[in-house]
C-alpha cells in the first residue's frame, strides 16, 4: 500500500507564479485592474476568441449569461444531465426549465440528433458540455442551432487547449472556461466568457461589474471611469487581479501541462487494457484535440458484484483518491422533484452515473502513481 496518499487532482503552480502573485500584492492594486486587462489579452490570443472576459467562477458566467440573453420563466435550456450542477441549478435560479437530454453512453457527450429532438418552441438555449478532455462534433451542433435559430453555449469547462478540426475551443461561438484548481489551468476560483460576439461581450462586461456601462477596470484612467453608472442592475462577479495574474503565468503552462496529462492518459489507457472491469471512455472518432481533463472510468458492477461507491472508498482506504465526474442531475433531490425525467428516459446517463469515477491525474503526477493506482485497483478487484 502507497504510505502517502496520492490526491485525485492537485494544481500544478511553481514558485515563480507564486511570486508574480505576491508581486500584485505588493503593487497596491489586488482587485480587477491591469492584470485582468492582461489575462483577457493572453486569453484571446491563445484561444484566438475575439473577446474574452474573465469572472470569479464559470457558475458566475453562466448567471451573467442568462441575464443578458433575458432567459426567464417557462424557457428551456437544452443540457446534459451527466454534467456538474452549475448550469441546470442557474437555469432554475431564473424560473426556467433545464431540458435534459442523453449522452453517448461511452463519450458522456451529448449529440447533435438527440439535441434536435429536444428542441420546441420555447427553446432559449443549448448549452452541451465537451466532457473530460473530448470535444463535442461542434459542426453538427452548429448546424442545428443554426437550423433552429437558437443560442448555442458551450460548456468548455474541462476543455482549454482542446481543439475540433484544427479549431481551438473558444475561437468561435460562445464558449465558458473554467479555473477551478481541478481544470486545466486555475486561478483559485475563476471563469471566462469567450465570445466573437462584441455586443454581448459589453453587455457580460457591464453586467459583471454593478451593471455599470463600464467595465471594473478602464485602460485609459487606470482605475474606474469616472462617470460610471448603473444602466441596468447588475451582478458583482469581476475577478481580483492577484487571482488574473495566476491566469497569465498558467496559460504560458497549459500546453505543457496538457501534454503531460496526455502522456498519463497513454499510460493509464495502456494499463487498463488488461482489467476488463474497468473501461475508460472512448475517444470521438473524428477529428480532433484532447485536453486530457479527467481520467474517468466504468466499473463493471454487474460482474464484480461492488458498487462504485465502495470501490471508491477501498481506493481510500489504501491512499488513493478518486473523484466523480459525475452523479447524474436528474436524479439528485431537487431535480427529481422539480423537473421529473420519464423513467428509463436517458439510459446512458443512468448507466454510467452508477459506474463512473474519475482516477488520480494531474501534470506532476509521476509514472510510478500510475503503476500505484493500477496495482491497488487490481488487488481490490482481486479480492
Ligand atoms: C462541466 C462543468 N461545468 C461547469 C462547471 C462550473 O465551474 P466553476 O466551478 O468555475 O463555477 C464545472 C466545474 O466543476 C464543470 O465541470
Amino acid at each position: 500500500m502507497r504510505e502517502t496518499f496520492l490526491p485525485f487532482s492537485k494544481p500544478s503552480i511553481q514558485e515563480w507564479e507564486i511570486s508574480e502573485v505576491a508581486n500584485v500584492l505588493r503593487s497596491g492594486w489586488i482587485t480587477t485592474g491591469p492584470k485582468n486587462a492582461e489575462f483577457e489579452k493572453a486569453f484571446c490570443a491563445y484561444t484566438g476568441a475575439k473577446h474574452a472576459i474573465p469572472l470569479t467562477s464559470e457558475t458566475t458566467v453562466m448567471e451573467v449569461l442568462f441575464r443578458a440573453l433575458g432567459l426567464k420563466p417557462g424557457d428551456e435550456v437544452i443540457t446534459p444531465s451527466m454534467t456538474w450542477v452549475s448550469l441546470p441549478n442557474v437555469v432554475s435560479l431564473y424560473g426556467a426549465k433545464p431540458v435534459f437530454v442523453d449522452c453517448d453512453r461511452d463519450t458522456l457527450m451529448i449529440t447533435a440528433e438527440a439535441i434536435e429532438a429536444a428542441i420546441t418552441p420555447r427553446t432559449k438555449a443549448i448549452v452541451p458540455v465537451h466532457f473530460a478532455g473530448g470535444v463535442l462534433e461542434l459542426d453538427k451542433i452548429r448546424a442545428v442551432a443554426a437550423k433552429h435559430n437558437v443560442v448555442l453555449i458551450e460548456d468548455a469547462a474541462h476543455a482549454l487547449g482542446a481543439e475540433f478540426k484544427g479549431e481551438r475551443i473558444g475561437k468561435h461561438g460562445h464558449v465558458m472556461f473554467s479555473f477551478h484548481p481541478i481544470k486545466n489551468i486555475t486561478t483559485g476560483e475563476g471563469g471566462m466568457f469567450a465570445t466573437d460576439d462584441a455586443a454581448l461581450a459589453d453587455r457580460v462586461r457591464s453586467l459583471k461589474f454593478h451593471g455599470l456601462g463600464v467595465d471594473a477596470y478602464d485602460r485609459q484612467t487606470m482605475g474606474r471611469a469616472p462617470q460610471a453608472q448603473v444602466v441596468e442592475p447588475g451582478f458583482k462577479f469581476n475577478m481580483p487581479d492577484m487571482q488574473a495574474v495566476l491566469g497569465i503565468t498558467q496559460l504560458t503552462r497549459v500546453d505543457r501541462m496538457n501534454a503531460e496529462r496526455g502522456h498519463l492518459a497513454a499510460l493509464y489507457r495502456e494499463r487498463l487494457a488488461n482489467i476488463p472491469e474497468l473501461t475508460p471512455l472512448a475517444q470521438p472518432a473524428y477529428e480532433y484535440k484532447d485536453s486530457y481533463h479527467l481520467m474517468v472510468v466504468r466499473l463493471d458492477i454487474d460482474k464484480t458484484g461492488i458498487t462504485r461507491d465502495d470501490f471508491m472508498s477501498e481506493l481510500k482506504k489504501r491512499n488513493i483518491g478518486t473523484g466523480l465526474h459525475f452523479r447524474c442531475v436528474h436524479g439528485q433531490k431537487y431535480y427529481r422533484e422539480a423537473c421529473p425525467v420519464p423513467a428509463g428516459a436517458l439510459p446512458n446517463t443512468e448507466w454510467n452515473s452508477e459506474r463512473i469515477f474519475s482516477l488520480p491525474f494531474f501534470p506532476g503526477m509521476s509514472d510510478a502513481d500510475v503503476d500505484d493506482v493500477i496495482d491497488t485497483c487490481k488487488e481490490i478487484l482481486a479480492k
